[in-house]
């Protein structure tokens, strides 16, 4: 039985999942297929995704192909209780509520994973940390999996380096489908949509420092420029610091970005990329916030810790208040800014992302049990359906490659 807070709240979470399916055409297009075949018949899905609309939408889509769902969250601050009570009243187990602890956090993915999945959709590697470990006795039955976002691969590849995969996993986010759009255009809009709706402040005229400049890092910082923001960019890889230069933005040490910045977004799937020593020389009300994966890029227990005193500012805005009467300000608590203070990506951003998800679901399902225990990344084919099914939607079309043109490519005659 689904775990949420409260059922009453479900119409508001039906309203807000019939809002996103208006706007995923591909996901709609492959749930009509999916309903035909029904490729997930007999089949049990675990998703460990943020849980609002959109991947509500997702946990729908396997349902028609025939899946049995069960869906959680992947950070109890994105998690929207009307969401998880729709869904659920949609006839897909759910198991979310928003802003519980750590204990209770675990508690719901095990409880998602406990009818003993066949496939998973993670997002950040917590279904496959469980599984790996204190509950693998729950991965008997696995195909394989998908996982979502840049950090997430990164730990199945030390994962596979090590041999100890619980089972085959699809790099959903290394698709083209996936990375060029998400990561780059969904991160950059909606950072600033909820930087801008929890601030009510303007990013006109302000300094705003990015620090990681990679697909995430681009789009942050480019939707920054475009509205009037002076960009400085902190990195630790050349090139990407030499891109970002060539594209206009400042680029220079956190050392000397702590000291002139209003507005800081990190973005690099490290840590501790802001620490004690950059916050005792930031401008009084400095906002700081993060993007990436997990709440390590700044160091809000060392900020706390230096703070005399810690107060709620405006909802999600935490404000420490240090020894000098300087306030910074975190938003979010140092997690991921677009989805715990916001909304997450546009709906048809994730159309995409989601499509890749379905796709590789089903990709996985027809290569049921011959894979072995790496990483795979998603075929190109499926990439380039998506593309192009996305851009029927938009009512765009392009020029196909001749024979001619072809054989020009492939060969070194004419
Ligand atoms: N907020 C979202 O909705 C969202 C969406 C997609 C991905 N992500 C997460 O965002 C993070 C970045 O993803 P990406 O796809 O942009 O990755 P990426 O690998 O393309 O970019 C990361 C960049 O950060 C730089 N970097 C690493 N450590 C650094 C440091 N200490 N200081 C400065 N720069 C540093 C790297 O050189 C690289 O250019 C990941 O944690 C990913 O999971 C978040």
């Amino acid at each position: 039985m689904s775990i949420v807070k409260d059922m009453s709240l479900a119409e508001c979470g039906r309203r807000k999942i019939a809002w996103v399916r208006d706007f995923m055409p591909a996901l709609s297009g492959i749930e009509e297929r999916f309903e035909r075949e029904k490729p997930f018949a007999g089949l049990r899905v675990t998703v460990s995704v943020h849980l609002e609309a959109k991947t509500a939408n997702l946990g729908l889509v396997l349902q028609k192909g025939g899946a049995e769902v069960r869906l959680t969250g992947s950070n109890p601050l994105s998690t929207q209780d009307d969401v998880a009570a729709g869904l659920a009243s949609m006839g897909v187990e759910t198991f979310g509520i928003h802003g519980v602890g750590p204990e209770e956090y675990e508690a719901h993915l095990a409880e998602a994973l406990s009818h003993r999945p066949h496939l998973i959709v993670d997002d950040g590697g917590d279904l496959v940390h469980l599984l790996g470990g204190s509950h693998a006795h729950l991965g008997g039955n696995l195909l394989g999996g998908c996982e979502e976002t840049t950090t997430g691969i990164l730990r199945l590849r030390a994962r596979e380096r090590e041999g100890i995969l619980p089972c085959p996993m699809m790099a959903v986010n290394d698709a083209k489908a996936k990375h060029y759009y998400d990561n780059k255009y969904g991160t950059g809009q909606s950072v600033w949509d909820a930087i801008m709706h929890t601030t009510n402040l303007i990013v006109a005229g302000k300094t705003v420092v990015v620090a990681g400049y990679g697909w995430c890092g681009q789009g942050v910082a480019l939707r920054a420029k475009g509205m009037g923001a002076d960009v400085v960019v902190c990195e630790v890889d050349p090139f990407k610091a030499l891109d970002a230069t060539m594209q206009g933005f400042r680029v220079m040490k956190m050392d000397d970005a702590a000291r002139i910045g209003d507005v800081f977004v990190t973005v690099t799937g490290c840590k501790g990329v802001i620490t004690p020593a950059h916050f005792a020389g930031m401008k009084h009300n400095a906002l700081l916030c993060n993007a990436g994966h997990f709440d390590c890029e700044v160091d809000v227990a060392g900020l706390a810790a230096m703070a005399v005193k810690r107060e709620l500012r405006r909802e999600n805005i935490e404000g420490y208040i240090l020894p000098d009467g300087r306030v910074l300000n975190v938003i979010g608590e140092g997690r991921l800014v677009n989805l715990a203070a916001g909304n997450g990506h546009p709906a048809e951003i994730m159309d995409m992302s989601f499509a890749v998800q379905a796709l590789a679901l089903e990709w996985l399902v027809r290569h049921g049990g011959g894979l072995e225990k790496r990483v795979y990344n998603v075929p190109d084919e499926i990439d380039d359906q998506i593309g192009r099914v996305k851009l029927a939607a938009l009512g765009l079309s392009i020029d196909a490659l001749t024979s001619e043109q072809v054989e020009y490519l492939n060969g070194w005659k004419a």
